[in-house]
């Protein structure tokens, strides 16, 4: 993960650079830094912490510089603290780096370098290259020559950035796993992890692909591979916009993204359902929807929420497509040689679209020939660019660490794909199909009056904010969403919670039940209902406090529960997209009342591109 920031121009870049790095926090916070060129000599500024502190620090300092680069780190080689921030700088101070990703062989590479005398400050990874590129500077080359050079020596994944203050008219910047878009305006240019970053300053983005290094100067831009071959770079026209990303009025964007959720609901549905013919468009699906339909199997692979949103698309899938589906967790997917078979269809849900295991994933699944389609949110991410197709979320950017939006809008998609495919195949008829639509078509309405809840949820989570476990129970579709729920919970309040299928709880979770334990009962009238009122009476007679979620109106739970939290009425299927909101209001407002850093919730980044 960590986040980066380039300007090069002719305004001054430490606003530029600090303003970018806020957007980019959901890429880690641990610490943070500046380089820029002063005077012709490297200046670096950096501090433990969030990006706010660093700030406070560089407003005493009063600096000012037409070129530099910016960086948020979240941890992986070395604690977070000064000096293990980024920029990391050379000896005689006059390149420095900025990078995120990991260089797997860096002991090896640091050793050879320590032997010429290098000597190191940080423990990181990442201050091998800067010295890697320094003694290819020593031997003559220029700085583009041995950022490629050194590139050539490297093992992992990077995105990075350097300047030298001998050249300071380019910053150069180079990918291999780690996403980075440059920004193209006039007289300057811009460098990112993502668009969010320089959104307020152009619209105008090129995407580096891996294998590319970037030579940007304030009115020019150059691609080429590290190998030296010319590359031409297509510009993108961006249409997301800054107040998109801003809070608007919301005290943190997990409310701001949890209380848009009728919204990008609609977004996600928008010009894909035809009501009158039972019909599902998707024309990121058109060219493969004959390969799509012919899969003997389908794979769901992800990571986090985007994971739980893949159970509840197996469960749909079998119930309407009857296609064989598996759910996968990506980290594990790609390191265990997994039969795949030519036949086989592997969706990659993603948020961001750049997780490192996903993409690992999806590039092994690639190679073995099958068919790949993304479920992403951040449009030209590079899932969406690596699969064969897919189909966009379009829930708008999620800067809340914990995602809200992004999963009702990814079980959404699966939904719409699941449809596609059962009427591709033939397994729903046109009066089905309609039906399943036109109770989908009304399903923000309904989280609209989910969300009516959040009163009633500050008064519970007033009374259980102290607890120190939680369980999650749930059948059916309240399975995953009994494990996201727990989810939910424990990122952001730090509170232990456990999700579990209900029918699961005899075999072991019933025996930390006693009278501290708040469990949570995911208890629509739906299929198991009347088995999992059969789980909450063992919880109770165990004396746990029940917390129920239920079908508006249900007077019988009410009897049981300590708690009860009414959701309206829907289908089976649907019933986790109006169920996800009172379970993302309790635990948000759990985490406010412990006094949690909601949106940047400890050890946790939005967007993990480390493997
Ligand atoms: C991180 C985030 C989670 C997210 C997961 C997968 O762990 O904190 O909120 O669900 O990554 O991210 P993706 O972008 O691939 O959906």
């Amino acid at each position: 993960m960590c986040g980066i920031v380039g300007y090069i121009g002719e305004r001054n870049c430490i606003p530029i650079l600090i303003n970018g790095l806020k957007r980019l926090e959901y890429r880690g916070y641990d610490s943070a830094g500046i380089g820029i060129v002063d005077d012709d000599s490297c200046l670096i500024v950096k501090n433990k912490g969030k990006v706010s502190l660093l700030e406070d620090k560089l407003e005493s300092l009063d600096l000012k510089s037409s070129i530099g680069l910016g960086h948020t780190r979240w941890a992986t080689h070395g604690i977070p603290n000064e000096i293990n921030a980024h920029p990391h700088s050379n000896e005689d101070n006059s390149i420095f780096l900025i990078h995120n990703g990991i260089i797997e062989n860096y002991q090896v590479l640091k050793k050879g370098l320590m032997g010429f005398g290098y000597k190191f400050l940080s423990e990181t990874d990442s201050e091998v290259l800067v010295h890697l590129i320094d003694s290819f500077t020593k031997r003559g080359h220029n700085l583009t020559k041995s950022v490629q050079l050194a590139l050539h020596e490297v093992e992992g994944t990077y995105g990075l950035a350097v300047i030298s203050s001998k050249e300071p008219d380019k910053i150069i910047a180079a990918r291999k796993g780690s996403p980075l878009v440059v920004g193209i305006g006039e007289n300057e240019n811009f460098l990112a992890s993502d668009v969010s970053a320089i959104i307020a300053h152009t619209k105008q983005i090129i995407y580096l692909e891996d294998g590319e290094i970037a030579v940007i100067k304030k009115d020019e831009f150059t691609a080429k591979t590290i190998y030296d071959n010319a590359i031409e770079k297509e510009v993108h026209e961006i249409s997301m916009t800054l107040e998109e990303i801003d809070r608007g009025g919301y005290a943190h964007f997990m409310l701001k993204e949890i209380m848009e959720q009728p919204e990008s609901l609609r977004n996600s549905i928008r010009g894909r359902i035809i009501q009158s013919e039972g019909d599902v468009v998707l024309g990121g699906l058109t060219d493969v929807v004959e390969k799509l339909a012919n899969s003997k199997r389908i794979i769901i692979t992800a990571c986090g929420t985007s994971w739980h949103a893949g159970l509840v698309g197996e469960y749909m899938l079998e119930q309407f497509c009857r296609i064989p589906t598996e759910v996968e967790y990506a980290s594990e997917f790609r390191y265990r040689n997994p039969i795949i078979e030519k036949d086989d269809a592997i969706f990659f849900i993603s948020q961001s679209g750049e997780t490192a295991d996903t993409l690992a994933a999806l590039r092994e699944a690639k190679m073995k020939g099958a068919l790949v389609l993304g479920i992403c949110n951040a449009v030209g991410s590079s899932i969406a660019r690596e699969t064969n197709a897919g189909v966009y979320t379009h829930a708008g950017p999620e800067i809340g660490v914990a995602s809200t939006k992004a999963f009702t809008a990814q079980m959404t998609v699966l939904l719409l794909m699941c449809l596609f495919l059962a009427s591709s195949k033939g397994e729903l008829s046109k009066k089905q199909m309609q039906d399943i639509l036109s109770e989908l078509d009304g399903i923000p309405e309904k989280i609209e009056k989910a969300l009516k809840t959040n009163e009633e949820i500050k008064k519970i989570a007033l009374k259980l904010k102290d607890a120190e476990n939680f369980i999650y129970l749930g059948r059916g579709y309240g399975f995953p969403l009994a494990l996201e729920g727990a989810l939910k919970l424990k990122e952001i309040s730090y509170i232990h919670a456990e999700g579990c299928p209900a029918g699961e709880m005899k075999h072991g979770p019933i025996a930390l039940v006693d009278e501290n334990m708040p469990v949570v009962f995911i208890a629509n009238k739906g299929n198991s209902y009347e088995k999992l009122i059969s789980n909450m009476m063992e919880v109770k007679a165990r004396k746990g406090i029940i917390i129920a979620l239920i079908t508006e109106g249900d007077t019988h739970v009410k009897e049981i529960a300590d708690f009860v939290i009414e959701i309206p009425e829907t289908l089976d299927v649907l019933m986790p997209f109006v169920a996800s909101i009172p379970l993302q209001l309790l635990a948000y407002h759990i985490a406010l009342l412990r006094g949690c850093d909601i949106d940047k919730p400890r050890n946790l980044a939005k967007s993990v591109t480390v493997e």
